[in-house]
């Protein structure tokens, strides 16, 4: 992709989804295709968003040494906040738009029902591990900005710097196309630097507004539920914007006897329908994991109805939202508003990337 297909409007987002998309019948469960139950019964099941791989295997190797589930869970994400190729989390993640890397995260312990969560939190690569120390060492849930950094900085964490030589270029070069009425302008070779490129042909025209998470729940052998959400948020964003990831109830839930839950995704849209939680409510109601995610997105979507802009000409939403559950028997689903998603299971059996459901079938 080169200046003279990407628009500056482009790169920030607002193109609406490539093509048409067919909407399926509104009976979304039933004409969704239906994945291979995923996670098996009575055994562990992990499941995470589809950048979870390596996380998905890292939680299995601590859960098989016999590892807690929730030390499995936030070694898994560990994985993925460290990684500085991984820019929707963690250590090189996307900054806002002054080019500071905040971060939220959250973890719920399904056994006591509690659950720690920092956002807009810089200077620690794993804020995971502060959510966790705050559900652990104080009698609070959850903290944010200056406070959050205070927290982390009074149990251990230094101060780093997040941002990498590559997202320092992708920030730079999004500021510099954001607009003629500014003094920052765009020097011709700045598009054709192989980092900005790949960035671009990944997330130039990507659904809406990019932003990216990793969630990951865990089911263990003994039926414990555990979660644990992290993410940079939405590319470039507003200093202090902090979206569904950290909230318990919108980007995590977990309930032992129940399930639990997470999302990815369109943080907005996600934090007004309080998804994750409702996910959980529809495995309580008994629906199937598939059909909960499904149901959540669902809900989702007709309530997008009412915003005109987040719709497209046939009133669907023009973003997108995943959710990822396992029930207390230990299935997994993954689903999606739009096709082409994936998630991640791990069990006995190893770990996968899998098709998730989803309620419209993109064109191809
Ligand atoms: N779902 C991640 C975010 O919106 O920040």
């Amino acid at each position: 992709m080169n200046d003279s297909t990407l628009s500056r409007r482009k790169l920030i987002g607002t193109a609406a989804l490539a093509g048409a998309a067919a909407l399926l019948p509104r009976d979304l469960a039933a004409q969704a295709p239906a994945p291979a139950p995923a996670g098996a019964p009575g055994g562990y099941t992990i499941v995470t968003s589809s950048n979870g791989l390596e996380a998905a295997k890292a939680a299995r190797q601590a859960l098989i040494q016999g590892r807690d589930p929730l030390d499995a869970a936030i070694a898994g994400v560990n994985v993925a906040e460290l990684d500085p190729d991984d820019v929707t989390v963690g250590y090189g993640g996307i900054p806002n738009e002054e080019g500071v890397v905040e971060l939220d995260a959250a973890v719920m312990d399904g056994r006591t029902m509690r659950a720690g969560a920092v956002a807009a939190l810089t200077g620690v690569k794993t804020p995971s591990k502060v959510a966790r120390l705050v559900m652990e060492h104080t009698d609070r849930v959850f903290l944010v900005g200056a406070g959050a950094r205070r927290f982390a900085t009074a149990h251990g964490f230094p101060d780093e710097s997040l941002l990498t030589e590559k997202t320092r270029k992708i920030w730079l070069h999004w500021k510099n196309r954001l607009s003629d009425l500014d003094d920052w302008i765009e020097a011709a070779r700045d598009a054709e630097d192989p980092d900005v490129k790949r960035f671009l042909e990944r997330y130039g025209e990507g659904l809406f507004r990019p932003q990216g998470t990793i969630h990951l729940s865990v089911r263990s052998e003994k039926g414990d539920l555990v979660g644990v959400t992290t993410t940079s948020g939405l590319f470039f964003k507003i200093p202090g914007r902090v979206g569904d990831s950290p909230v318990v109830g919108a980007g995590l839930y977990s309930e032992n006897g129940v399930g639990s839950a997470g999302s990815t995704g369109r943080g907005e849209a996600n934090l007004l329908t309080c998804g994750s939680h409702t996910v959980v409510e529809f495995l309580r109601d008994g629906l199937s994991p598939e059909e909960a995610c499904l149901r959540a997105l669902k809900r989702i979507a007709e309530k997008t109805h009412l915003v005109p802009r987040h719709r497209d000409a046939k009133g669907r939403p023009k973003f997108n939202v995943n959710f990822y559950c396992v029930n207390a028997a230990g299935r997994a689903a993954g689903a999606a508003i739009w096709s082409g998603s994936k998630y991640v299971v791990g069990d006995a059996e190893g770990v996968r990337r899998l098709d998730s459901a989803y309620l419209y079938k993109k064109d191809a």
